[in-house]
């Protein structure tokens, strides 16, 4: 199996511990390995580095680059597609394919994306081998059992059972709804619908087809170009979600059950991190990071100096040394407005 691995997103919630040049794929949020570096190690369990395809901006060439070589991986350089410009996830994706089609011919390409965090456990080597098995015919999605009615999910309605030798492999997906308001996502959540994990499965020939079929504009770009830069100076933002998951009648989901985040928040990194006695997830960093904390519970402190809290709950403090931010827990969604704020000043 071919891997394409997304690594070009922004993570504009995770403000300041994530910058325009030190995005969340990059960051260590729980050991020494950073999101993008965890997502190429799941990519060796099926792919050889050589069939390894990393798609980034050319912002952060020399991040993956370092981490990388960190890692001690040799993907060849020409496998690393810089994009001259932010398109969202449908153009990286099919830059990938076309090229992993080029040089292989028709191939499975898995997708991962690289801001999310996942245990590999027999469940998900499983889920996998069956994505592969239905990628001749089907856009492959992986189900996610919903928690709760998150709105900023693609949410996956599964229809047919897919069977063989007598065994579920999968279903077909009788709808597919990115990102639906609240009240749509409820009705979702009681009704059985999976969560989209954001990683997919395919037959190169089939995805490049269905992105024709259903996002002309966006295959016209890449065919009809002379190269990457009036590519990518012509396609539209759209993401795979929007583009080709809502409107295909090839999609099919294999049930992932498996511990799985985005990290989409502070909230959603407090509730993977662990916990003292008190409930604080404190993560220190630096020669100076320590706290101390006293009558002080249920908080996340991440931070790179002596800090101290006092009789105080449920906050999320994020010092970085040169930004410090102090939210509730709860509203951590909306530290996506700070980082809107801070662009309006410049
Ligand atoms: N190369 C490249 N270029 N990568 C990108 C770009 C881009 O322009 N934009 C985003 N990415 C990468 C991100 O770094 C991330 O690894 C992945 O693509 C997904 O993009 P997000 O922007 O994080 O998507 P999302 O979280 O809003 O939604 C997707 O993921 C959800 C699960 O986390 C969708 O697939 C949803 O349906 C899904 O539920
Ligand atoms: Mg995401």
């Amino acid at each position: 199996m071919k891997t394409v691995i997304l690594a070009g997103g922004k993570g504009t919630r995770l403000w300041p511990l994530s910058r325009e040049l030190m995005p969340k794929q990059f960051i260590r949020f729980l050991d020494d390995r950073s999101l993008f570096q965890k997502s190429v190690e799941r990519a060796l369990l099926f792919s050889k580095p050589g069939e390894i395809f990393i798609v980034t901006n050319r912002d952060y060439r020399f991040r993956v680059l370092d981490d990388l070589r960190e890692l001690g991986i040799e993907i060849p350089e020409d496998n690393i597609l810089l994009e001259p410009s932010a398109r969202n996830t449908l153009p990286a994706i099919l830059w990938a394919t076309l090229r992993i089609e080029e040089e292989f011919g028709d191939s499975v390409v898995a997708v991962l994306p690289s801001d999310h965090l996942i245990e590999v456990n027999e469940a998900y080597e499983r889920a996998f081998e069956n994505a592969e098995k239905l990628a001749k015919d089907h856009l492959v999605t992986f189900g996610i059992k919903p928690t709760r009615p998150h709105t900023g999910y693609g949410y996956i309605k599964p229809g047919e059972k897919i069977e063989e030798d007598g065994r579920i492999i999968g279903y077909k997906v009788s709808e597919f709804k990115e990102k639906p308001d609240l009240e749509t996502a409820k009705r979702y959540v009681e009704s059985g619908y999976y969560w989209n994990s954001g990683m997919f499965a395919f037959s190169s020939s089939l995805f490049i087809e269905e992105v024709r079929k259903h996002a002309p504009d966006v295959w016209e770009a890449f065919e009809e170009s002379g190269d990457i830069e009036e590519a990518y100076n012509r396609v539209p933002e759209i993401s795979i979600d929007y583009g080709v998951m809502e409107k295909t009648d090839k999609a099919a989901v294999v049930p992932l059950n498996t511990k799985w985040s985005d990290l989409g928040s502070f909230d959603a990194i407090y509730e993977v991190l662990e916990k003292d006695d008190d409930g604080n997830a404190v993560r220190v960093r630096g020669k100076n990071g320590y706290h101390i904390g006293v009558n002080s519970k249920n908080n996340l402190i991440m931070t790179e100096r002596l800090t101290a809290t006092v009789g105080v709950e449920d906050l999320i403090i994020i010092d970085t040394g040169d930004a410090l931010l102090v939210a509730r827990k709860g509203e951590s969604q909306r530290v996506k407005e700070v980082y809107k704020a801070l662009k309006e000043l410049g």
